[in-house]
């Protein structure tokens, strides 16, 4: 509790610390209204997905992977570096493969999974490794696996409450995580990112106040 006046405080509070200690206690509820549409967005979108291998990378609480378990996907695996988030990530009855492991280098073989979820994940990370983790991505997605991404999106058709609420929640999380934000922001989010040698953009579609992409790449096969 020692960590709310830090609410008020803004950039360098650090409510998210690096370990997401306080918030993994939080994050569910404190997010459900904003998160649970676009958990269910993805749930829609990955429904003809239901026999694929799965692996939510950077999956904090594991709660789109729970959202899928409970609707009869079964061949679920998540990584994520904060104990506190994977301890709630344990929780509940479900069979998902839980693993604490860095992104950037994960154990997994090559070519071992079907489809790869990187769900605000990015827009926290400095750029390099932004880029590594992409990189591993495609190491470990089957030629012509997918990988689905949801994260923020600043462009013409971004509308101005979807960015002043980004903001403030990237805000609120201070210090290097918001700094991280503010780079992504600048320098072209996503679309700057993503290689387009590793991965050819099939779709997306836009929540939150269209500040929210849910896009969609197929694994490039020359790569
Ligand atoms: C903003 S949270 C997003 C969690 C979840 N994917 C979601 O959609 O709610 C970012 C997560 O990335 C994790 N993370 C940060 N750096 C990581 C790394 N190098 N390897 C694995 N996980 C990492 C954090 O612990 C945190 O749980």
């Amino acid at each position: 509790m020692e960590y709310w006046p830090k609410i008020l405080i803004g950039p360098g509070g650090e409510i998210m610390d690096k370990e997401y200690g306080f918030t993994a206690k939080i994050y569910d509820p404190l997010l459900f209204l904003a998160l649970n549409p676009i958990r269910k967005a993805v749930l829609k979108e990955l429904i003809d997905h239901k026999e694929s291998r799965i692996l939510d990378l950077c999956c904090g609480t594991g709660n789109q992977l729970k959202m899928l378990s409970k609707n009869g996907f079964k061949d679920l695996h998540c990584l994520d570096l904060s104990e506190p988030m994977l301890e709630v990530a344990r929780r509940g009855d479900h069979s998902i493969d839980i693993h604490k492991e860095d992104a950037v280098r994960t154990g997994f073989k090559d070519s071992e999974f079907d489809l790869v979820i990187l769900s605000f994940a990015l827009h926290e990370k400095d750029r390099e490794t932004q880029l590594e983790i992409i990189r591993e991505t495609h190491r470990i997605l089957r030629n012509g696996g997918q990988l689905l991404v949801v994260d923020f999106v600043f462009d013409d058709r971004t509308k101005a409450l979807g960015r002043f609420g980004a903001t403030i929640i990237e805000w609120m999380a201070g210090g290097e995580h918001y700094s991280n934000f503010r780079k992504y922001k600048q320098s072209g989010g996503l679309s700057a990112i993503i290689d387009e040698k590793m991965f050819r953009h099939v779709k997306s579609l836009r929540k939150a106040f269209t500040v929210v992409t849910i896009s969609i790449f197929d694994r490039s096969e020359t790569s």
